[in-house]
This record gives structure tokens, sequence and C-alpha cells, in this order.
């Protein structure tokens, strides 16, 4: 069986408009695991196990978050619907569907009530801000008053986000980018920015990306979730191997603790 065979295998239902390079790097590492693999010369039951790997990992870095991307296409248009009555008796209505919308992405859902304190606890530090959200799955919806580039590896997020901005945030944009490139992260520096976002992302990325972020010129404010996956508290939340990098980088940082999430302010 040849490669393209391999991933029209992959790109089917959730994964149709999935980059193809990404699901290359996933045969990749499979092939690193397994280096006596011979993809060309494998049967059609010997390839599943590749077939399971790399729909496993898919899932890990970016399926996991998404509930019902349909459900959330069609939120967007009585969203679109409303917003240009934006009167105040309609303000309800719209904040009842960004709602909705935000419940969508497992990230922004159990954050949604922590929203307003997070906000206010970074005030100083987002107001009349220029944005950049790395890995930013929906949360650019809950920074409307904000300039944002929105950086995501997830094509349906950055189709839906760059729909929204263009009734909703018109100055802000998503570009799609994926995150564990180096030379990406170089890119990013063509964007002049004051913050940058990286909330529940260092988990997913290596850490030569995450000092190269690290690089970048801006304030960053990082968060980690403080929930395991099975939805428990972690008993010890702070990530003592961020702060060790962080420390021998020598970079000063600040916390911000909330119920379920932990934020590093690195200015
Ligand atoms: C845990 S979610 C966090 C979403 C958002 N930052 C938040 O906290 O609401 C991780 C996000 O990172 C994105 N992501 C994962 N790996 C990435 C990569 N290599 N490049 C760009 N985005 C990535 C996923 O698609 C997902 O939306």
């Amino acid at each position: 069986m040849n490669l393209s065979e391999i991933i029209s295998k992959i790109k089917t239902k959730k994964w149709k408009n999935l980059d193809e390079n990404v699901i290359l790097e996933k045969i990749d590492l499979f092939l690193k695991r397994n280096p006596k693999t011979d993809i060309e010369k494998l049967t059609e039951k010997e390839i599943r196990p590749i077939i399971k790997f790399v729909r496993q990992e898919l899932h890990r870095s970016y399926g996991a978050f998404q509930s019902d991307v349909y459900k959330r296409n069609r939120l967007l248009n009585e969203l679109k619907k409303e917003t240009p009555n934006n009167e105040r008796n309609k303000e309800q209505e719209i904040n009842e569907i960004k709602l909705k919308i935000l419940k969508t992405h497992s990230s922004t859902r159990e954050r949604l009530d922590l929203y307003d304190e997070i906000k206010k606890d970074l005030a100083n530090l987002i107001k009349n801000k220029i944005i950049l959200d790395l890995g930013c799955g929906l949360n650019p919806l809950m920074f409307d008053e904000n300039k944002i580039i929105a950086a995501e590896f997830n094509k349906d997020d950055v189709d839906f986000l760059n729909e929204y901005f263009s009734f909703a945030n018109k100055k802000s944009k998503a570009i799609l980018l994926d995150l564990t490139k180096v030379e990406n992260i170089e890119k990013l520096k063509e964007y002049k920015v004051d913050v940058i976002f990286a909330w529940k992302l260092f988990d997913l990325l290596n850490s030569n990306i995450i000092e190269a972020i690290m690089n970048l010129d801006a304030v960053k404010i990082v968060s980690f979730s403080t929930k395991t996956l099975g939805n428990r508290k972690m008993n010890s939340p702070k990530r003592k191997w961020f702060e060790n990098r962080l420390n021998a980088m020598n970079l000063d940082y600040e916390t911000a603790r909330f119920e379920s999430e932990i934020f590093y302010i690195i200015k």
C-alpha cells in the first residue's frame, strides 16, 4: 500500500479538512518509533496499527478539544443574523449564542465561569493591546475589544474564526499555522503585537519550540490546566518544568491561579 492510500484512509470524516503535512508528520513519527517498518510493503491488515496510531495522535493534538463543529457553524449563522441589529435588547441573545459556541471547545468550556475574573486580573496587560493568541481554539471570541492575530493549525477553527471576525471583530484575523515548526515561530515575528497568549498549549509543544516562543518580543501570558484528564484537581498544579525553564532563561515571572487554570505572566 502506498503513502497516499494510507493518507486517504486517515482523511475521512473528522479529518477530511486536515492539512496532509500534519498527517505525514504523524506517520513519520510512527516510522521513527518503528524503524523496521517498510511502509510500501505493508498489507491492508498491517497498515491498521499505523492508522490507529496517527488517529490517536491527531486526537491528542487537536481533535480532543472539539465537540460539535456542525452545531458550532449553525450557531455562528444565528449570531451573524443577530449582530447587525446589535441593539441593547439583543445583547442578551447574542451573549447566549456566544456562550453556546464557546461550549463546543473543551478549553473555553472549562474557562467559561472564570473569564470575568481572569480578564479583570489581567486587565492592565490586555486592555487596548494587540494580542497574538497561539493555539487559540475559540478563545478569541472573548476578546472582541482587542485586535487579535489568532494562530491555529486546525483549519476548521481558522475558517470559523475568520468568519466570526468578518462581522464581530473586523480588526482581527486568524492564520493557519503549525506551531511545532521553528520556522513558523520565526514567521510570527512579522506581527507586531503587545501580548502573546499561549493558553493550555505548552503541554502539547516540545521544549525548543517553547523556548523560541518565549524569545518573541512581547509580554507572554501562558496558562496550564490544573485539572487532570479525568477532570480531577491536580495535586500540584504548578508546572515545575516550566518554571525551571524560565529560570534557566533568566526570565522573571508572576503567577495567577484560578479554579481550573494557572497563568504565568512573563514580561
Ligand atoms: C487545549 S487547546 C487550548 C485552546 C485555547 N488556547 C484555549 O485555551 O482556550 C489547544 C489548542 O492548540 C491547538 N494546537 C495544538 N497543537 C498545535 C500546533 N502544533 N499548532 C497550532 N495549534 C495547535 C489545538 O488545535 C487546540 O485548539
